[in-house]
């Protein structure tokens, strides 16, 4: 490796909203790479709890590190990993579960982009059985998801779901 490459990878993802899971993901992302782009998907076609723009605000304010990035992307994913000149995406593997589906992302985008790289990394223990849809569920039936999500999504939920989440 060349003294002043820096090592850069997109981690991608629709983070509605983001969860512990996600956070864990990119601390662990950090002692491997210099700089992360947290690359949060703009679907029109699919209808996302929070906006575009409060997903990435949620992950700038959990991640104020400079060597973390957020953006945004529409349509595939390697034409914007190409766009950035990053051939290499970080995603989290929670379960077996996960796995198929994760294989299948990886070869199909490394099919539409030979030098796209896929780096997957086991999700912590305290956070395996977190997603977003769950906590998206939970919070709206006005479960507690307090110890699943940083302290500004819990706080979003709550707004949104107020009298619930526990509060
Ligand atoms: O957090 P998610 O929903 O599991 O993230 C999935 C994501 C955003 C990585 C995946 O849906 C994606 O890359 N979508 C962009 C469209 C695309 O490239 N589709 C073909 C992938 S093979």
């Amino acid at each position: 490796m060349l003294a002043s490459h820096v090592a850069t990878a997109i981690y991608p993802g629709s983070f509605d909203p983001l969860t512990n899971g996600h956070l864990s993901i990119i601390h662990r992302g950090l002692t491997m790479f210099d700089h992360l782009i947290v690359a949060v998907l703009n679907n029109p076609r699919k209808q996302a709890m929070f906006t575009v723009e409060e997903r990435k605000q949620f992950i700038r304010d959990a991640f104020p590190d400079a060597r973390v990035e957020v953006d945004a992307f529409q349509g595939l994913l390697v034409h914007y990993t190409r766009r950035k000149g990053v051939h290499l995406i970080l995603r989290g593997l929670r379960a077996v579960s996960d796995f198929e589906y994760e294989f299948q992302l990886a070869n199909m985008n490394r099919k539409l982009d030979p030098d796209f790289e896929t780096v997957f990394m086991m999700t912590g223990q305290d956070s395996f059985y977190i997603s977003s849809q769950l906590v998206r569920e939970v919070a709206s039936l006005g479960g507690d998801v307090a110890e699943l999500v940083p302290p500004n999504v819990f706080r979003a939920l709550r707004v949104k779901f107020p009298n619930k989440n526990g509060g």
